[in-house]
């Protein structure tokens, strides 16, 4: 196949950019080259999809498949639609396009945000909400023009080598660290993930099969507390201690659920269970297969070592943060 892929310089369009490679494709990454370089094999066109008229470079050339990972708004999605010619298509959306976020077994039948129709979002006006009303909007706007083509992928968090968002990884990262660690005391609060592997061989699969639908990817639901338990398991020193710390005292002492300064990564607070709590079996049904947790959980633990265990991270408790909520 010749595909192209929007992005290709960093994590999940890099991946896919890769898979699509080691698999024999002729492949193009159109990006700017700021984030990274494309993966060896991969051409690089230099598109800026900020910068009108750029990706008309691509104007003219056929591929058989295309991937966009946008996720700044419509401009780039139109753009795009409008001046490439392809096969097949797929467009990365979320998991934040649902707009019930508490309500477990939801499928891709769900009820989503109304669109947001946006040409341009900027980072600082990004909430979940506006950026899954605005990723509806691109997914309209994608169905629209590309009609039985389209392969539309919801993703929950996308985990393993390359994962630059600091949550999932900060597990790995603590327990490797050993001592007393601070969990959240919610053992029973779902747990859902994808490595970006997995998710990267499905798209180029896709492409190759033409698959189309929309599709939720993310791995069966796990309680959290044994997944916690499991990566102590993989990468803990002997000794680590486990430290349940209830919702109030986390809440009380100013802690975030999720993602953030102060936070602690991948608790939720039961309005947003849902998030973590979608029904897998349609995507599994349809080829992404889950990898075992260890082997994500490992990946994990060499991305952070790689970038530094004592970084200043955009999610997680600092050890001061840790210590004073067990001494309080
Ligand atoms: N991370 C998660 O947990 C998660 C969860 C759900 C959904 N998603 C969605 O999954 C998709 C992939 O996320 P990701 O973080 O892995 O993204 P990514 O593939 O790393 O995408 C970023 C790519 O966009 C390119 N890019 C940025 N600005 C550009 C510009 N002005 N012109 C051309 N190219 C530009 C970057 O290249 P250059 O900078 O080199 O130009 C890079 O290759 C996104 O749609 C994201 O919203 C992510």
């Amino acid at each position: 196949m010749r595909v192209l892929v929007l992005g290709g310089t960093s994590f999940l369009s890099k991946t896919v950019a890769a898979e699509a490679v080691r698999r024999g494709h002729e492949v193009v990454c159109a990006a700017r080259g700021l984030s990274g370089s494309v993966p060896e094999g991969a051409r690089h066109v230099r598109v800026d999809r900020d910068e009108p008229g750029s990706i008309d470079v691509l104007a003219g050339e056929r591929f058989d498949a295309v991937v966009d990972i946008a996720y700044t708004g419509l401009r780039w999605v139109r753009d795009a639609l409008r001046t490439i010619t392809t096969r097949h298509w797929t467009y990365v959306s979320t998991i934040n396009t649902y707009a019930d976020t508490a309500t477990l077994g939801q499928t891709a039948e769900s009820p989503q945000h109304e669109p947001i129709e946006r040409d341009r979002i900027d980072l600082a006006e990004m909430t979940p909400e506006v950026y899954g009303g605005v990723q509806v909007a691109c997914e309209h706007a994608a169905r629209d023009a590309l009609g039985g083509r389209l392969f539309i992928v919801r993703p929950g968090q996308i985990t393993g080598p390359g994962d630059y968002m600091d949550r999932f990884g900060y597990w790995p990262s603590r327990f490797s660290r050993g001592g007393r660690v601070v969990v959240p005391d919610t053992p029973k609060q779902p747990f859902q993930h994808v490595d970006v592997r997995d998710l990267a061989a499905w798209i180029v699969t896709a492409g190759e099969q033409r698959l189309t639908g929309a599709f939720d990817a993310v791995s069966p639901v796990a309680p959290l507390g044994p997944v916690l338990e499991e990566i102590a398991d993989l990468v803990a020193p002997p000794g680590t201690e486990l430290v349940p710390v209830t919702e109030e005292t986390l809440t009380a002492a100013g802690v975030q659920p999720w993602f953030g300064p102060k936070s602690l990564p991948l608790w939720l607070p039961a309005s947003h269970h849902g998030l973590a709590a979608h029904d897998a079996s349609a995507a599994q049904a349809a080829g992404l297969e889950i990898r075992p947790l260890a082997d994500t959980v490992h990946a994990a633990l060499d991305e952070e070592r790689a970038r530094g265990l004592d970084r200043p991270r955009k999610a997680g408790l600092t050890p001061d943060e840790e210590v004073a909520l067990i001494r309080d």
